[in-house]
């Protein structure tokens, strides 16, 4: 037992019902749906297993989660009009909130055939996350996180947003540390045990530069180049980390059925 074992069991809670809502909507991610369709699902999965969506009504976010499309970085607002065709990379990021404490994460879906250059950015996207995801333990730095990712998928030739960052998360959905998916080995604040957070890199097949569109949320790449994120909540351990959003069916990146 330590002082966050408590905090640590709520977690892993909230953790595993945004996963398996994850695994959930994997089979209904095809072409011919809705993006509203897969943010109707997610609410009613996560409603029916005592939760709450997060997004929903957050700062004013109008759906229960985001669906991101192809050159969308983040924060896609899921809308009935949208429906999914051959060829389509699409992010879904799920937020539930369940016992006062969050779980956020997202993972990449295709549909259909997919180009090569894209199944390359969404595998050196996941590996970006898990590479970072395997260093963390008390007493390395928040820059060796962001050089970790940076480093990675520069030497692959894409980029890393700029403008959108990982996050501290426990019972508030965003709270302090930022966690930047760049930086410099050894800069930054120190990692200790039940620190928990996210790591959640957006990683650009172009430039990094971004645009918001006008609905306010959307943001995409400027260059309209492919953008792919994956996104899981963590915890630091005495001697090393925990990853609360891991899927138990094996969902980790595409192909998944
Ligand atoms: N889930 C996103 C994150 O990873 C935040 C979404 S907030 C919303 O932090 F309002 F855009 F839904
Ligand atoms: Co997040
Ligand atoms: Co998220």
């Amino acid at each position: 037992m330590n002082d966050y074992s408590e905090k640590f069991e709520k977690m892993r809670i909230a953790g595993k019902l945004a996963s398996q809502t994850l695994d959930m909507l994997t089979k209904n991610i095809k072409e011919g749906i809705s993006t509203a369709q897969i943010d109707k699902l997610s609410y009613e999965f996560i409603r029916d297993n005592g939760g709450y969506s997060a997004p929903q009504y957050y700062r004013g976010f109008k759906k229960s989660l985001c669906t991101s499309l192809n050159h969308v970085v983040c924060h896609g607002v899921p809308s009935e009009e949208r429906i999914l065709k051959d060829g389509d990379a699409l992010n879904v990021d799920v937020t539930a909130i369940i016992n006062e404490h969050y779980g956020d994460t997202s993972r990449m879906f295709c549909i259909g055939k997919s180009p090569v250059k894209l199944k390359n950015l969404i595998n050196v996207t996941h590996e970006s996350m898990m590479k970072a995801i395997k260093i963390l333990k008390p007493g390395i730095k928040l820059g060796d996180i962001g050089f970790e990712i940076q480093s990675y998928v520069e030497e692959k030739g894409f980029s890393v947003v700029r403008d959108f960052c990982g996050h501290g998360i426990s019972t508030i959905f965003h709270e302090p540390p930022n966690i930047l998916h760049y930086g410099k080995k050894n800069t930054g604040m120190d990692l200790r045990p039940g620190m928990t957070f996210t790591i959640e890199p957006m990683i650009n097949a172009g430039k990094f530069p971004v645009k918001m569109l006008n609905d306010g949320w959307t943001a995409v790449t400027k260059d309209k180049s492919l953008s792919a994120q994956f996104e899981h909540t963590l915890g630091i351990t005495e001697n090393g980390y925990e990853i609360f959003t891991e899927s138990a069916k094996g969902y980790f990146k595409p192909p998944y059925l």
